[in-house]
């Protein structure tokens, strides 16, 4: 069995997304691929007890917790590890995980993970990304599934969504209509993934 283990920071909604896709098209009898654990680095991520509702195994390692950022994806990488079902390593798949990956934690996890960004990338990489589409004038704006390295939104582009900037969008309309968005790319990405076998 291929295991899946989401990370997450916040409320999860892309998480949910994936845990749902992964029920309803049953990915574990399709795919052989099941949604092992979501791992939260803050205790207060509102997706932690969806999860644990769902049934699948939760955990958090608080990065405040560690001396820095090695000895975070240290734990993280055990952690991680101890989901393994089988002989492929896990399937990482980050979704608003609010924490750089250190260059030796992304090399040691090479094709096996996966980041959602809300921009069309390669525009606007990191934070505050609704606020600069809009201050630019951009026209259309979107969300971004694409395989992570050691620089921050970088990466071979999985898949991509694209929704209109109305004229009367604030950052947080804008923030809602893409979001409607990833839920739809996320989930159609991993599939492609686990469908051709290549996580
Ligand atoms: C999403 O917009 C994601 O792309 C970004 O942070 C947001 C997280 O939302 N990185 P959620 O926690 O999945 O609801």
């Amino acid at each position: 069995m291929q295991s899946i283990v989401i990370l997450i920071s916040g409320g999860g909604s892309n998480m949910a997304a994936l845990v749902r896709a992964a029920q309803h098209e049953d990915w574990a009898s399709r795919y052989g691929a099941r949604v092992a654990a979501v791992i939260s680095n803050r205790v207060d991520a509102g997706g932690l007890r969806w999860a644990q509702e769902q049934g699948i195994a939760t955990q958090t390692i608080a990065h405040q917790d560690f001396a820095d950022r090695a000895q975070f994806d240290a734990a993280l990488a055990q952690a991680v590890a101890s989901y393994a079902d089988g002989a492929k390593p896990p399937l990482l798949l980050l979704a608003g995980f609010m924490r750089i990956l250190t260059p030796g934690f992304v090399q040691a996890h090479a094709g096996q993970l996966i980041n959602i960004h809300p921009s069309l990338l390669p525009a606007f990489t990191g934070l505050h990304t609704h606020e600069r589409a809009i201050a630019a004038g951009c026209k259309f704006a979107g969300a971004t599934v694409h395989r992570v390295t050691e620089v921050l939104d970088e990466g071979a582009i999985l898949e991509q969504s694209v929704v209109p900037v109305l004229p009367d969008d604030d950052a947080h309309s804008l923030a809602a209509r893409v979001l409607a968005t990833e839920h739809v790319i996320y989930p159609r990405a991993v599939r492609k993934l686990l469908a051709a076998g290549l996580s």
